[in-house]
């Protein structure tokens, strides 16, 4: 930079010189077209429009040019600035266009990628199946009943007819607590749940009660010592079987599609007389596999008709015990297993996956059972 303008000797003026004025001129342009982004265009900015930039200094020294020298300089300064300016901003918006397109591909989402890495839980199908079958009969009016685990040994068997030398009641299929003469087990079905809602309701009695039962055998593929069952109980005046088989024929077909029925074979329960066993209709041939070798059925094994629990007419006795007047009132009850009835629905081969509680068993079936 030169002296001060009082000691102004236009000879030594130098950054005004053409030529310099041109290099200056040069040189922000090469800086501008190195800069690779924005940071480094900034710098190039600063060093060659700033302040203190070759061409703002020789800017200054017009001032101190003769007046009619000033206007010459001016123009050529004047231009070289814009240049610049003009080179900057289109370096400026180039710079940024890399930047956006950059960014958008750098930045991009890729909605595809899975976003759910911590895996979600899954409701048992054993739970929702008792849902559904709860909801079946609370659409006709039926309640819920609710029964203990650990149960009073005379609910489990006294109130329901078997006597103290039932085979049920031996160590083989019965878990005692404590010991055998703690008067409580762990309910071998969920039929004490029948005397528990004679015992507490008046009659007419429509419940339904899904829930956990216990016996005494080893898990394999078709047992589980822990399993579960759905009771159905209804008394109430003028009840026979007639509507036992209607109401299994409304469940069956609710719970395997229009049309499938019931079959009740000629059986024995302590606690019904008359009791019988009760199968369901083939959901997948509905009876078409019976006597056609060329058509097997793997879902019956071709008979035609599945096992699925056991019923009947709730036994006079059981509702003398329970405080039900036998004159006045009969009733049905029936109860079926669970874990059987999906294993049969789902084409479930093993036991172990119900029990197991492998989420990816339970995920498997959705919301819906
Ligand atoms: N409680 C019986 C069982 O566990 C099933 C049953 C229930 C039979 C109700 C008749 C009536 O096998």
């Amino acid at each position: 930079m030169s002296a001060p303008n009082s000691d102004y000797d236009p000879v030594q003026v130098t950054p005004l010189d053409p030529d310099q004025v041109a290099r200056m001129v040069s040189d922000a342009l090469a800086a501008f077209a190195a800069a690779g982004d924005l940071d480094a265009l900034k710098e190039a900015r600063l060093a060659h429009t700033g302040d203190r930039s070759p061409l703002a200094l020789a800017n200054r020294e017009i001032g101190a040019l003769p007046p009619a020298a000033r206007k010459e300089v001016g123009q050529r300064v004047g231009a070289a600035r814009r240049d610049v300016a003009a080179a900057l901003a289109a370096r400026q918006i180039a710079l940024e266009a890399e930047r956006d397109e950059r960014v958008l591909v750098e930045e991009a989402v890729d909605v595809t990628l899975p976003w759910d890495r911590a895996p979600q839980g899954a409701r048992h199908p054993l739970t929702t199946i008792q849902e559904r079958v709860a909801d079946v009969f609370v659409a006709m009016g039926w309640e819920v009943a609710e029964g203990p685990e650990v149960e009073a040994e005379w609910l489990n068997f006294d109130a329901l007819n078997i006597g103290p030398d039932h085979p049920a009641r031996t160590m083989q299929d019965t878990f005692f607590v404590e010991n055998e003469d703690s008067g409580l087990v762990l309910r071998t079905h969920t039929s004490p749940v029948q005397a528990r809602s004679m015992l507490t309701r008046t009659p007419p009695i429509y419940v339904i009660c899904p829930g956990r039962t216990f016996r005494t055998d080893e898990l394999d593929a078709t047992h589980t010592p822990v399993f579960s069952q759905v009771e159905g109980l209804a008394i109430d005046e003028g009840l026979t079987m007639a509507h036992l088989k209607g109401t299994l024929d409304h469940f069956a077909s609710s719970m395997f599609g229009a049309g499938i029925t019931t079959r009740l074979r000629p059986s024995y329960f302590p606690f019904t007389e008359p009791s019988a066993e009760m199968d369901l209709q083939c959901f997948v041939c509905r009876g078409a596999s019976v006597g056609d070798p060329d058509n097997p059925c793997r879902t019956c094994g071709s008979e035609g008709w599945i096992e699925w629990g056991g019923c009947g007419m709730v036994n006079p006795r059981v509702l003398v015990a329970c405080g039900v007047d036998p004159a006045r009132y009969t009733g049905f009850a029936f109860g079926m297993g669970l874990e059987r009835t999906l294993m049969f629905r789902h084409g479930i081969a093993d036991m172990h996956d119900m029990v197991e509680g492998d989420v990816r068993f339970a995920a498997a079936f959705g919301m819906e059972i």
